[in-house]
């Protein structure tokens, strides 16, 4: 079995990816060898088989023994480990959650249920680096990938519905400790019911406005009770880099835009952080290249791939299934909401959701280890 290094496996993505790798038998095809930053020498996790020993992630001897490497491990690991790697002759298989990689004309972005010929094109002629995709970016093309195969649309715009996730386990932590201080502050007068509306809304401000810096260490801001409308850099062109990712990253996976010889198809709009844990939202608005009827449009998407899902646009089936709460630890990716807009009838709004940790991040990195395993 082709030996698999494995970094960054003990925070929040790499514990997902090390749940979904068990749940889908992956280690019975590889034989992983584990890599800490913090605690070389230590006993590896269950999953080892005859490589018990944690390896120093920064050994480049030890990682150039892997035909694989698998990095969770963010990106400034990637920045420093991956070139000395390269540099020391490695031709192995770097599969990386990072976003450093991303762009290189080098690397592919993988999802395979929406790019796998852009995979297998890059696999025949050498590539050698497989990033995963950016979790606005792949959640959003599992869903409605399907138009953008069959050559539909035009350009999209996109509102996102962002998770505490997305920044990390200390955003999620730091989110709850919000909603629970505000709860205590008014929970005297949320326990009566006499109680006025006015007075619980004037004390809930009053603390959102004086959290500590402690308590707002991650966002910055109060998020709880609030929303953020700017992830990621500040690109100095009024955009943030999350919403520049959307154009890029999206093209890129499909294999269109520069670097491929083709246009690249405009996607823009706004990205938001909300009080949301793990599951990112989108709010979808098509131009499509023609006027195509919903129910057509319907039966592309259903049929795509096995995880996404239709819902049917009710306000009931839209409240029972298209949720964060409803999608969360779930592979699904729920499309709703799908319907013409009052712009025209090539204009065509759409909903959907993802977990940000599964489709979003994990999920990707273990279906192209399976497929270089395979
Ligand atoms: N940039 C994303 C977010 C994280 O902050 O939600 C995953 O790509």
């Amino acid at each position: 079995n082709p030996l698999v290094g494995l970094v960054g496996w003990r925070g929040m993505v790499g514990s997902v990816l090390m749940d979904r790798m068990q749940a889908e038998r992956d280690f019975d095809l590889i034989e992983p060898l584990f890599f800490s930053t913090s605690n070389a020498g230590g006993a590896a996790p269950a999953m080892a088989k005859n490589e018990t020993t944690l390896q120093n992630g920064y050994d480049i001897d030890a990682l150039k023994r892997c035909e694989v490497i698998i990095s969770c491990q963010g990106g400034d690991y990637t920045t420093e480990v991956y070139p000395k790697l390269r540099a020391a002759g490695w031709t192995g298989h770097w599969i990386d959650a990072a976003s450093t990689l991303r762009m290189d004309p080098k690397a592919v972005i993988v999802l395979d249920p929406v790019n796998m010929p852009v995979i297998k094109n890059s696999l025949a002629a050498g590539g050698r680096d497989w990033i995963g995709g950016n979790c606005t970016v792949s959640c959003m093309l599992m869903g409605v990938g399907a138009l953008y195969k069959a050559g539909l649309v035009e350009w999209m715009s996109t509102q996102t519905y962002q998770a505490a996730s997305g920044g990390g386990a200390q955003h999620m932590r730091e989110l709850l400790t919000q909603y629970g201080t505000l709860n205590a502050e008014v929970r005297a007068l949320l326990d009566d019911p006499k109680s006025a509306i006015l007075e619980i809304d004037r004390k809930v401000i009053a603390k959102q406005r004086s959290l500590s810096a402690a308590e707002t260490a991650n966002f910055g801001v109060p998020l709880g009770g609030s929303l953020i409308p700017w992830i990621d850099k500040d690109l100095g062109n009024g955009q943030s880099k999350e919403e520049w990712k959307g154009m890029a990253e999206t093209n890129k996976i499909l294999g269109q835009g520069e670097g491929f010889g083709s246009a690249a198809i405009p996607v823009d709009g706004f990205c938001v952080r909300v009080g949301a844990m793990r599951c990112h939202s989108q709010a979808l608005t098509f131009k499509l290249k023609k006027d195509v009827p919903t129910a057509d449009l319907e039966a592309m998407i259903a049929a795509d791939n096995e995880w996404v899902k239709v819902v049917p646009n009710t306000r009931e089936a839209t409240i029972q299934d298209l949720t964060p709460v409803a999608v969360t630890g779930t592979m699904t990716i729920p499309v709703g909401r799908i319907r013409k807009l009052a712009m025209g009838p090539e204009y065509v709004g759409a909903f959907t959701i993802g977990d940000q940790l599964l489709w979003g991040a994990a999920e990707p990195l273990r279906r192209m280890l399976r497929i270089l395993v395979a």
